[in-house]
């Protein structure tokens, strides 16, 4: 029925329909309800014939006289409760389905558990727990140094002074002017020696950071350093104890050899070579065909680094060596991107 004007009270038929559809309306509910199933679903319903008719039936009222307001508002009330009333029961049958659910659910006790997939060690932590075991074999000790260090400890106090070239090859990120990422782990070298009189024997392990980035370096590595302060240390025990690492980690057969090098830290310095692990020394793409892999750098103490902390260089000798961790890890398992070590998938981490 269209409508115009609004009537200043609503017509007898009018109200007669309104009060029909709210008499009807809590039966209405409770049918639509019974077959609703969550309680989004309910509160929607419940929602909607707050909306509907019983809205109506508010517009209604305001414009009703007394008496017949009296007539609407009592049905709009019975309405209203009923609805609520009728929601409030759905949601409560609702929620004992599911509780009976719940309970008639079976657990079979004597099943056996999902076990969790045990983790492993990462392979730079093997390979690093490996090269340091072997050392300490030999008596030296751990020592460990922050990866924040200061200007001093990782270059100034080496004999690298703010405007060595030496300082390009190991660019960092600086903290401030005065402390940087370590870029090796010879600072630890530092920190062990004004820390304690000789005689020193340490092995630090540790990670570094360098602005590399490609297959063969990485922006973030680890090395091991390794110090040792007596008297009459020479270059015959550097060489002898380094050989005797790289047989006990890759095997009695292979050779080392020193190149002359140079290292602001060491004098003399020398680059540490061992005969290719892949072709025993013959020749192959991993040497470069020339039977020798590079692992590492070291040298006789400089006598400048034993002034910087404090040590009489007429009085103690010392060496020390540089070694890469993830390059001893790549020759070890054949590993040709040391960018693997990083990236956390666990195929790759899997298989060590
Ligand atoms: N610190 C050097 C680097 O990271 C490696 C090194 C060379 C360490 C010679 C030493 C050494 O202790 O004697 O390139």
């Amino acid at each position: 029925m269209a409508r115009t004007d609004p009537p200043a009270a609503p017509p007898a038929t009018d109200l007669d329909a309104l009060l029909a559809v709210l008499d009807a309306l809590p039966a209405r509910i409770q049918a639509e309800l019974a077959g609703l199933g969550t309680e989004a679903a309910v509160r929607d319903a419940q929602a909607r014939a707050l909306k509907g008719p019983i809205a109506e039936g508010q517009a209604a009222i305001r414009q009703a006289p007394g008496p017949t307001r009296r007539t609407i508002g009592a049905a709009l009330n019975k309405a209203k409760t009923a609805v609520e009333a009728a929601a409030a029961a759905r949601l409560q049958a609702l929620a004992r389905e599911a509780l009976d659910a719940e309970l008639r659910r079976q657990i079979d006790v004597s099943l056996p558990g999902r076990a969790p997939r045990p983790g492993h060690l990462h392979i730079i932590t093997q390979v690093r727990r490996d090269i340091v075991d072997i050392f300490r074999e030999l008596g030296f000790e751990i020592a460990e140094g922050p990866q924040v260090e200061t200007d001093f400890n990782n270059f100034e106090a080496l004999n690298i002074p703010k405007d060595h070239p030496a300082r390009d090859m190991q660019d960092t990120f600086y903290v401030t002017d005065d402390v940087v990422l370590r870029t090796h782990t010879s600072p630890v070298q530092i920190r062990t020696m004004l820390r304690q009189q000789p005689p020193v024997k340490v092995i630090c392990p540790g990670q570094v950071y360098r602005r590399d980035d490609d297959p063969t370096h990485s922006r973030m590595f680890s090395q091991v350093e390794g110090l040792l302060v007596d008297r009459d240390v020479s270059m015959a025990d550097l060489k002898g104890t380094l050989l005797h690492f790289v047989r006990r980690f890759f095997g009695p057969g292979v050779k080392l050899r020193f190149r002359p090098s140079f290292f602001p830290f060491t004098e003399p310095s020398a680059e540490v070579d061992m005969s290719c692990i892949f072709c025993g020394g013959k020749g192959c793409r991993l040497c470069k065909q020339s039977g020798w892999l590079e692992i590492g750098g070291s040298g006789m103490v400089d006598p400048e680094v034993f002034k910087a902390v404090g040590y009489d260089p007429e009085a103690v000798t010392g060496y020390a060596f540089g070694l890469g961790i993830e390059r001893m890890a790549m020759l070890r398992h054949g590993v040709n991107d040391i960018r693997l070590y990083y990236e956390g998938d666990v195929r790759f981490l899997r298989q060590f």
